[in-house]
């Protein structure tokens, strides 16, 4: 490992961003339907819904945590607004918002690929429109050394699928996802190196996300078994193609700290922390961990494999963990402690920590807590794939006073540097979240804004999009410029 005093010399700094949240143009092109395209919007602590047909015709919405009727398929209601449709555009935008990472020097910028843009139904046909499409992103971001980072696939599932198939319940969407990681593969074999199966594996549970009509828990874990076959395969498959590419996995880490030193809390910390070590455990080890194995038998679930399933696990472990990081969380045996907000988790108040907006605790240090306690554990290389910091922004005569958002950057990326250099971690990258604005994936709100570059439009869709740098784009530039020496 080659680290100086700061930083490796080809530290890939950059920013990330999800198709089904930037990219729009959702029926351009030849693209299909994806689940993600019947997601309305919402507001803070006002559930986003999914709207769906009923086998009588009747029109009906559940919110995400809830479970389809039987029968009943994604539906799209003309009167209502849904922000995948158009996002912030970079379907149309995209040789304007890359020159633009190129200006803050970005030396590498993670997107996600849509399923149905590459395959409209999800299935062995291929819409060469939307393959020409990213290859024309790629191509741009090349002319600029720009290494694109690929996220095969990010929070959606084409709504074939999910009608069809009961999205990830059944293993034929193994073969589709293998043979969609095949073409791509192929396709951009000598473009692109990087790649990450699945977005935070760990927050995979919904109908929007995985096609899964059910919400039952041993549904849940059944689809994810099938994830974790498809990943191992198209590990396999990427390396055969091209020894070189590097296939990692992606989770959401939020770190759990015992309420308080009692033993009952440090185990419900344990617990808690289990809950996101069981992905890695698998996709870096190669095996079911025991703890999850008995948590399985306490649930009464019963894992249904097939033939050849853990020996594909074990032979399709990843080459380094991406992963998301936002805050920390906190785990009380007391389950009276003052709960708060957080991503897609239920946590406890940390009163050492101040939050954002939305609630997120903001803990600088518990990056570098993340970063040791995943090298220490799995010894892979790490990549910081998103961290940011949701905030409304206000435009004062065209310009971005982001203050807030510097301070959160400045004190996180000197966490990731002590990680680096007086821990000795292998980190080889770091893309903050919507580097450009995006909606927001948990509220569908376009007001909860993360980027160094403004994108002009509202919650409702209404807007010109066009672009602004904010303060805290000057800064990252200085930041890249510097490679992370010069922080103010
Ligand atoms: C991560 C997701 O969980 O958090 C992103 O991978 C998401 O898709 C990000 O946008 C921030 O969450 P939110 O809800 O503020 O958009």
């Amino acid at each position: 490992m080659t680290t100086t005093k700061g930083f490796p010399k080809n530290f890939l700094w950059g920013g990330a961003t999800a198709a089904n949240q930037y990219e729009g143009g959702y029926l351009s092109g030849g693209k299909g339907l994806s689940t993600l395209d019947a997601i309305t919007g919402g507001a803070y602590k006002v559930p986003r819904k999914v709207t769906f047909k009923r086998q009588d015709g009747s029109i009906g919405e559940v919110t995400r945590e809830e479970s389809l009727p039987d029968g009943a398929v994604g539906y799209i209601d003309e009167n209502r607004y849904y922000p995948s449709h158009a996002a912030t555009d970079f379907y149309h935008h995209y040789k304007e918002d890359i020159a633009l990472f190129a200006e803050m020097g970005f030396k590498c910028f993670r997107l996600s690929f849509a399923w149905s843009r590459i395959s409209p139904k999800g299935t062995d046909e291929i819409n060469e429109e939307g393959l020409q499409f990213y290859e024309s992103v790629i191509d741009e971001l090349l002319k600029y050394s720009i290494e694109p980072i690929i996220t095969i696939n990010h929070f959606d599932i084409p709504m074939y699928l999910a009608d069809q198939y009961d999205g990830w319940s059944s293993r034929k969407v193994i073969d589709y996802y293998v043979f969609l990681c095949e073409v791509i593969f192929k396709r951009f074999k000598n473009k692109v190196k990087y790649w990450m199966t699945f977005n935070e594996i760990n927050f995979l549970r919904s109908w929007a996300q995985i096609g899964i009509r059910s919400s039952e828990p041993q549904s849940k874990f059944q689809a994810l078994h099938h994830i974790f076959v498809a990943s191992a395969k198209a590990v396999q498959l990427g390396h055969s193609i091209n020894p070189k590419f590097k296939i990692g996995m992606m989770v959401a880490y939020i770190p759990a700290y015992p309420m308080s030193c009692r033993p009952e809390d440090v185990y419900e910390a344990v617990k808690r922390n289990r809950q996101q070590e069981f992905v890695m455990d698998v996709q870096c080890r190669g095996y079911y961990p025991n703890y999850q194995l008995k948590e399985f038998e306490r649930q009464g679930f019963e894992i249904v494999k097939e033939g050849d399933d853990d020996a594909i696990i074990a032979a399709g472990t990843v080459d380094y963990i991406g992963f998301s990081y936002y805050m920390s969380t906190v785990a009380s045996s007391d389950p009276n402690a003052e709960r708060s907000e957080g991503n897609q988790v239920l946590a406890y108040k940390n009163p050492y920590l101040n939050t954002s907006e939305w609630g997120w605790a903001i803990d600088p240090l518990g990056l570098r807590i993340s970063l040791s306690q995943l090298y220490d554990r799995y010894h892979l290389p790490l990549f910081v794939v998103e961290n940011g910091f949701g905030a409304v922004d206000k435009v004062e005569d065209g310009e971005i006073h982001d203050d807030y958002r510097i301070s959160y950057f400045k004190a996180h990326i000197e966490e990731m540097r002590n990680a680096i250099t007086e821990d000795g971690v292998d980190l080889i990258g770091y893309t903050p979240w919507g580097c450009i604005d995006v909606v927001s994936s948990g509220t569908g709100e376009m007001k909860k804004r993360y980027g160094f570059i403004y994108v002009d439009m509202d919650d409702k869709g209404n807007g010109s999009l066009k672009r602004l740098r904010k303060d805290s784009f000057y800064w990252y530039k200085k930041v890249i410029e510097s490679n992370g020496e010069n922080l103010e």
